[in-house]
């Protein structure tokens, strides 16, 4: 931490003296980016590239040579801004021409989740994906970036242990699950690692496909945090992640049902998986129906009472008649 303050410090200084020496030089250029970027500018002469780690630090080297961050320089706004190993680890100048002095680099072996996590944020916090990342449970609960993408990209070669194997497993014969956006292992299996409640949802008899393979958690989920319950990608009253897919739930209805439009979907679904079938959350429509067109919850959300003689098999089945439970631009009671 305070080798971080230290030499914030120090490039600091080099960007005043740096920023001084522009104006006199009669240079006006406009500065985009962080200051972070631009200090570091000031340094320059504590770089020496990352072919320089190569010889000592082969392994990481070589995998890290295939990610989007070992390309940064070929990016048209990077002119200038560090560049491979030393833009997470620092200036590497001291270290190498101290034959590899641990304590002249910038190192994250003593560094806890969040400050790991900052590192990141220092470039990736402007991207509207991850300016949430400080209001998710992952960040509170210290799951940082490192905990689902390597830091120097894929480990080809690795094998995954036990249960996150179980399915489309990241393997020798079949890396590929795990290299999008350098994640440690593909989807669903990073998250159900530690997620093993979501496994047994999805694993019960009417559920989504996510184990399969068929859709993923990021569908409905954003990793990075939000500003929605449970980090989820449904924005208030529209449910977008449920009607990316189910379009025809969409409306808007001449006649909305009510619920669809102040709770959402998970008024009546269980979005993982369920015991009942269309993933309901009762057994039977009419239990769920009832809960709210009742005489006893009659007040609940203004929700008026089911009019019919419930003793009578002929209105057991509520969805017989009333057909389109998701809204109708016909029928005021969804009948059609
Ligand atoms: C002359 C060989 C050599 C070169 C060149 C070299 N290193 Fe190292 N590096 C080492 C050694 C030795 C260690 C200590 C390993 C240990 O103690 O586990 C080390 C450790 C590190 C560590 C971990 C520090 C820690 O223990 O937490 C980082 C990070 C690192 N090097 C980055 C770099 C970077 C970036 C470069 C290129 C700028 C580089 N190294 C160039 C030899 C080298
Ligand atoms: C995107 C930021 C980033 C870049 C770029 C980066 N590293 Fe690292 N490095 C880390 C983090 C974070 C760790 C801590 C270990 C971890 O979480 O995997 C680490 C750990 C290390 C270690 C300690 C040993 C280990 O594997 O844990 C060495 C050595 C190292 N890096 C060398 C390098 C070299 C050499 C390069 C360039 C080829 C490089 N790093 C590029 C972030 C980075
Ligand atoms: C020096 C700035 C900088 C730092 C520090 C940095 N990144 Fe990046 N990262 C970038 C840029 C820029 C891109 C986009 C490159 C592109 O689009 O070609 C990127 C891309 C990525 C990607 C997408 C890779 C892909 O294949 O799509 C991931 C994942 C990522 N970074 C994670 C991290 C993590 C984790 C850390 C911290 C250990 C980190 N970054 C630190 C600048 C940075
Ligand atoms: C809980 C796991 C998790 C954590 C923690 C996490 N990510 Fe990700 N990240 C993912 C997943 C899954 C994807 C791919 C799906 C997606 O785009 O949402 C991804 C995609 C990305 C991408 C590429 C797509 C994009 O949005 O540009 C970048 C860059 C990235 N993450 C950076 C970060 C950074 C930086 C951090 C830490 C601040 C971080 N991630 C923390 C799981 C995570
Ligand atoms: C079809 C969309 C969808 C998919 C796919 C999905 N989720 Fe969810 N998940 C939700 C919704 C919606 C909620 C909020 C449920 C609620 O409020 O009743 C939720 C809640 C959660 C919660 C909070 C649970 C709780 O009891 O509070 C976790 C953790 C979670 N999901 C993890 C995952 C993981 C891990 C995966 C992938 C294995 C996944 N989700 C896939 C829609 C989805
Ligand atoms: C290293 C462990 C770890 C990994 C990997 C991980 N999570 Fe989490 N996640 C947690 C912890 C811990 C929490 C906070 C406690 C909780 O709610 O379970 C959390 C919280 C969440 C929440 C919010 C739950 C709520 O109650 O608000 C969602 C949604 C979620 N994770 C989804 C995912 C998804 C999707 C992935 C994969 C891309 C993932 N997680 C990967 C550990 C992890
Ligand atoms: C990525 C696309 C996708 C997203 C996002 C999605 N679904 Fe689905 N959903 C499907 C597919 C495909 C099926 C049917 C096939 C199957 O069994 O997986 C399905 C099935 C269902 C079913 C059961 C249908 C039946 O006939 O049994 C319900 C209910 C449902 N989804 C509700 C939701 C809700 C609620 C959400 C939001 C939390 C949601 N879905 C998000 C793709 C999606
Ligand atoms: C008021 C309760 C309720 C709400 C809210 C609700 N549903 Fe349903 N949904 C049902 C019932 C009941 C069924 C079963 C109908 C049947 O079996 O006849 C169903 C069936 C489904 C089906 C499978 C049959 C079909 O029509 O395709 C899907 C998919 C579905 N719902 C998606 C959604 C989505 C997406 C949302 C949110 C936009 C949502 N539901 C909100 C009650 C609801
Ligand atoms: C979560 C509570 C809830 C559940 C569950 C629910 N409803 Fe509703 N329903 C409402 C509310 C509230 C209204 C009044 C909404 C409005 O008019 O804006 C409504 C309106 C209706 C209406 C139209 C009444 C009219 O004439 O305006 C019918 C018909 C209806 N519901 C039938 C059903 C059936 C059938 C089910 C079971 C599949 C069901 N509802 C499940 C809350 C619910
Ligand atoms: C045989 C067809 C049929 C079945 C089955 C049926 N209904 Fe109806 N429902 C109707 C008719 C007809 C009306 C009156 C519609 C009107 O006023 O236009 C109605 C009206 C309603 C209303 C609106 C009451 C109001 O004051 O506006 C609700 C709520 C309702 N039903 C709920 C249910 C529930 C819950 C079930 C299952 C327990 C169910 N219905 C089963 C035919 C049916």
């Amino acid at each position: 931490m305070t080798s971080i303050k230290n030499l914030k410090v120090v490039l600091l200084c080099g960007f005043i003296v740096l920023l001084s020496a522009w104006i006199v030089m009669g240079t006006y250029s406009k500065v985009t980016g962080t200051s972070e970027v631009e200090t570091v500018n000031a340094a320059a002469d504590d770089y020496i590239g990352s072919d320089s780690c190569k010889d000592c630090h082969e392994d990481v080297f070589k995998s890290f040579s295939d990610t989007k961050h070992a390309k940064l320089g070929k990016l048209d706004n990077w002119k200038g801004k560090p560049e491979g190993c030393e833009s997470c680890h620092g200036p590497g100048r001291a270290h190498f021409e101290n034959g590899g002095d641990k304590t002249k680099i910038i190192s994250f072996k003593n560094k806890n989740s969040k400050q790991v996590s900052e590192t990141c944020l220092s470039c990736h916090a402007g991207k509207e994906s991850h300016n949430n990342f400080r209001r998710g449970e992952h960040w509170r609960n210290d799951v940082g970036c490192t905990e689902c993408h390597t830091a120097h990209g894929p480990d080809h070669g690795s094998e995954k242990p036990g249960s996150i194997t179980f399915v489309n497993g990241v393997s020798k014969e079949n890396p590929n699950t795990a290299t999008t956006a350098m994640l440690k292992a593909g989807e669903p299996q990073l998250c159900i690692a530690c997620h093993t409640e979501a496994k047994q949802q999805f694993n019960k008899p009417f559920h989504h496909k996510v184990l399969e393979g068929t859709m993923k958690c990021s569908d409905c989920h954003n990793a990075h945090g939000g500003f929605e319950q449970k980090q989820t990608k449904l924005s208030v009253g529209a449910d977008a992640a449920c009607i990316k897919c189910h379009t025809d739930k969409q409306g808007p209805f001449v006649f909305e049902h009510g619920p669809l439009k102040t709770e959402g979907c998970t008024a009546c679904h269980t979005p993982h998986g369920s015991n009942n079938p269309k993933m309901l959350k009762r057994s039977s429509v009419r239990q769920l129906c009832l809960e709210c067109h009742s005489a006893i919850s009659n007040v609940d959300g203004g929700a008026p009472q089911a009019p019919h003689n419930q003793s009578t098999v002929r209105y057991q089945n509520c969805t017989i008649c009333h057909a389109k439970i998701h809204g109708s631009n016909t029928s005021a009671a969804f009948f059609r």
